[in-house]
């Protein structure tokens, strides 16, 4: 029995292909779009390996408004949509941020766009702790809870503040105009999940990260150290006020991650909340060294690293207050750091060349 249909832009991408996954085994149908700007679409096959169930899958850009109407015409049951579609470098945001305004903040308002016209009244966003900027500005602040005022560092999170607005303003109008005209609107919901920093592959080692260009995010890169497509990591700063001077992160197992954007929906079609934001993470901070030592200990050995300078734009401590999620969405993370780089290692093992490659041989044949 199919419980909702529902859209996800960017689904073949890292954060995307786990939810849809995720969503499949909650029995919703799954349509994704993607234009595959930062994956593959052999992640629809993977999904299908795992869940014994194939996501509709359209390669589509969502700046392109009439493919978005085209494919809401084609699927007239979906009621909601989960939105990761966007460009997400932070350094290259500061490069050309005025791609990553066109991407992220313009692709959202054609996605609102085609969704109003279709009567689709439910968002999931994929904001970030990025919005938070340097949370240790209010020592008391630390873990981190949603009423902390925002305050973005960089332009790719100055662009998911502003689709925070965005979607916050659009749904409060939906929801007025209703009120004032009697018309449709009233239904509208927004969830804008904060995440914290994702890691970690599907336990069976088929289905993982793969970034297209080169990584930027810790795991990844050492990741690739351990499989020798990198010499040693670069420890960015060892002079930071924390136990071991390297900078704290709350580092989430992806699998607790898609959950949570499962959660997230089911309460929006459930209690109408209007927007809500949620922190999605698990409210333990790692340090780099803690995570180098975690990783080290999955691979058997340790990985070579260098320190160097402090990275522009890095804070101390990002570490979620997750008490709302836990509270309002009955969502906690229960997957652990170790089993997040266990994963990681037997997904990188297994793929050395990601999703450009056929899956493991013995998956296959169970
Ligand atoms: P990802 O790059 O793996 O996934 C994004 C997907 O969007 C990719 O598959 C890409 O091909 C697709 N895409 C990009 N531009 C598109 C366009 N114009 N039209 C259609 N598809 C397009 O990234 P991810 O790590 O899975 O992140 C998913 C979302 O979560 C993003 O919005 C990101 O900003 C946000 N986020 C990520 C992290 C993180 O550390 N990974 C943390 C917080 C928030
Ligand atoms: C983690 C820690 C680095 C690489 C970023 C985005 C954020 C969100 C998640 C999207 C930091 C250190 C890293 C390396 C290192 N993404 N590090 N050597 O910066 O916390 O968050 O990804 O929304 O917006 O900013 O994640 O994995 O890059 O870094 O020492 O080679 O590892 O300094 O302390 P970050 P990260």
């Amino acid at each position: 029995m199919v419980v909702g249909s529902v859209l996800v832009t960017g689904g073949t991408g890292y954060i995307g292909s786990f939810t849809a996954l995720a969503l499949l085994e909650a029995d919703y149908k799954v349509v994704i779009v993607d234009n595959l700007y930062n994956s593959s679409e052999e992640c629809v096959n993977r999904i299908e390996l795992i869940s014994g169930k194939r996501p509709v899958y359209y390669r589509c850009d969502i700046t392109d408004e009439p493919a978005l109407d085209k494919v809401f015409d084609e699927h007239q049951d979906i009621d909601s949509v989960i939105h990761f579609a966007a460009l997400k470098a932070v350094g290259e945001s500061g490069e050309i941020p005025v791609e990553y305004y066109r991407v992220n903040v313009y692709g959202t308002i054609c996605l609102l766009r085609s969704m109003s016209r279709h009567n689709v009244t439910n968002i999931v966003f994929s904001s970030s702790a990025t919005v938070y900027g340097d949370a240790t500005r209010f020592p008391d602040m630390i873990p981190i809870p949603e009423h902390c005022p925002l305050g973005p560092t960089n332009p790719y999170g100055n662009t998911k503040m502003t689709v925070e607005l965005l979607i916050t303003d659009h749904v409060a109008a939906q929801r007025n105009n209703a009120k004032k005209t009697g018309k449709s609107g009233e239904e509208w919901n927004g969830a804008l999940l904060r995440y914290f920093n994702p890691a970690g592959s599907h336990p069976s080692g088929v289905m993982g990260e793969d970034p297209q260009g080169v990584p930027y995010n810790l795991l990844p890169l050492l990741a690739q150290v351990a499989v020798g497509k990198r010499e040693k990591l670069l420890v960015f700063g060892d002079d930071y006020n924390s136990k071991d001077g390297t900078a704290i992160r709350d580092y989430i197992h992806i699998l607790d991650l898609a959950q949570g954007h499962l959660l997230a929906l089911n309460y929006l079609r459930e209690h109408h909340p209007g927007v809500r934001a949620w922190n999605l993470g698990t409210g333990k901070g790692s340090t780099v060294f803690e995570m180098i030592k975690a990783f080290s200990h999955a691979v058997g050995r340790d990985l070579p690293y260098e320190i160097a300078p402090r990275r522009a734009g890095d804070v101390l401590n990002l570490t979620a207050n997750p008490a709302r999620a836990n509270e309002e969405l009955g969502w906690k993370a229960k997957h652990t750091l170790e089993e997040a780089c266990e994963d990681l290692w037997r997904w990188t093992k297994n793929n050395p060349q990601g999703y450009r490659q056929q899956p493991p041989q013995e998956f296959v044949e169970k």
